[in-house]
């Protein structure tokens, strides 16, 4: 059996990681990275940390407007699956380099298995949620990390194929978390001292896109007067220099960082305040509390377990969050038990083997 997986942007390659490694013990895979993202430290820098074998195409794809940067994913991507001819095809979560990887497929009828399916924002207007609600609906095997996201695929008419395998994030984090210990030296580096600093990330269109946003967000950072620590997305980046942001003294700026240093980040920080949806996970598995820069989330149970709190781009929720948030709740196992690969690729053995 043959499998093609399509990643393509950092999130992805740190899912891959765990899967791709379960897969290579029953079965072919051909990686295909899309070019989506291409600095080192967006692409790179996780295949050499995580082992992820590198990929068998790379299409250079680069960034893009939406419609652009999907359909030269797509044209390109046929052009692999019309060569390698694999048995289906492998996505993960809910990029640009997600759908177009689905669509080629499912155009050519070869199964699509879609990892980190069901969940949903309810917000139409993410391109995330775009990307998701449609390759769940070509896909033939449907891999949920939640319970939530499986109650979510059923309203929308889709049972068949549907598993809830847990968290592929989980065993990612599980997998790592004592390597980074020995591995990663990024607090000494930046002279950080246990649960003294907040880390934050933002990314996300809904708050980079809008420059009123994204001056509340750095206000409310400035005037917490904590000290920030802050690896900055390209995407951020070039929006702060475009509507010439005043980045706050107590902010430390620095490029994005490997995945073990993030982790080491993640574990030393007092809070975390992100917009990422894996970075929400990682709070919850960490036991750090999170505070999210989003009117939604997809990953309710963290908030319902009182471990992540919405905030929004409101500058007054920000700060309150910084001064008083304190985790209440117990939490529980909702995302699997640290072996979510292997019954995925349980799963792909029993259903799809010919
Ligand atoms: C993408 C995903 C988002 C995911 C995020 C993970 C879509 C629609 N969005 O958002 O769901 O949470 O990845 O990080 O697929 N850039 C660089 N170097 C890079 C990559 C990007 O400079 O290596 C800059 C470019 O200016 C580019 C911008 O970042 O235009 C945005 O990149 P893009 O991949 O389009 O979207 P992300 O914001 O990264
Ligand atoms: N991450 C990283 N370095 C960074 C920022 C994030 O390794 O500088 C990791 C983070 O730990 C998580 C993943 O990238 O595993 C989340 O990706 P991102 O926030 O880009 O996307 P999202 O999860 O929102 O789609």
């Amino acid at each position: 059996m043959k499998i093609l997986t399509v990643i393509g942007a950092r999130p992805q390659f740190i899912k891959a990681a765990p899967v791709s490694r379960e897969i290579r013990k029953h079965f072919k895979e051909i990686i295909v990275h899309t070019g989506q993202h291409y600095d080192e430290n967006m692409s790179n820098i996780f295949f050499e940390e995580l082992n992820i074998p590198k990929p068998d195409y790379n299409l250079n794809v680069g960034s893009g407007k939406h419609g652009e940067q999907t359909g030269n994913m797509l044209i390109k991507i046929e052009e692999v699956i019309l060569k390698e001819k694999p048995d289906a095809v492998l996505v993960y979560g809910d990029t640009n380099s997600t759908l177009a990887g689905a669509l080629a497929a499912s155009k050519l009828l070869i199964p699509v298995i879609h990892v980190e399916a069901g969940l949903r924002s309810f917000n139409k207007a993410m391109p995330e949620e775009q990307n998701r609600v449609l390759t769940d609906h070509i896909s033939d095997l449907l891999f949920c990390p939640t319970e939530t996201a499986v109650k979510n695929l059923k309203s929308e008419g889709i049972e068949k194929g549907v598993y809830n395998v847990g968290d592929v994030m989980f065993d990612s984090i599980l997998y790592n978390i004592e390597i980074a210990k020995k591995k990663s030296n990024i607090l000494e580096r930046l002279g950080l001292k246990e649960k003294e600093y907040i880390l934050v990330t933002i990314h996300r269109a809904e708050n980079t896109n809008y420059k009123e946003k994204l001056i509340n967000i750095f206000n409310a950072l400035k005037d917490s007067n904590e000290k920030i620590v802050l690896p900055l997305h390209p995407r951020t980046r070039k929006f702060i220099n475009d509507y010439g942001i005043e980045v706050g003294q107590n902010i430390e700026i620095i490029e994005p960082v490997g995945y073990l240093d993030m982790i080491m980040l993640e574990l030393s920080a007092k809070k975390i305040l992100t917009d990422s949806g894996g970075v929400q996970k990682e709070s919850y598995f960490l036991d750090v509390p999170c505070i999210t820069m989003r009117e939604e989330t997809e990953w309710i149970e963290t908030v319902e377990d009182g471990w992540n709190v919405l905030v929004g781009s409101d500058y007054e929720a920000i700060l309150n969050a910084i001064r008083f948030f304190m985790p209440k709740g117990e939490k529980h196992d909702y995302f699997g038990n640290g072996h979510s690969s292997e019954r995925i690729v349980e799963i792909i053995n029993r259903t799809l083997q010919k």
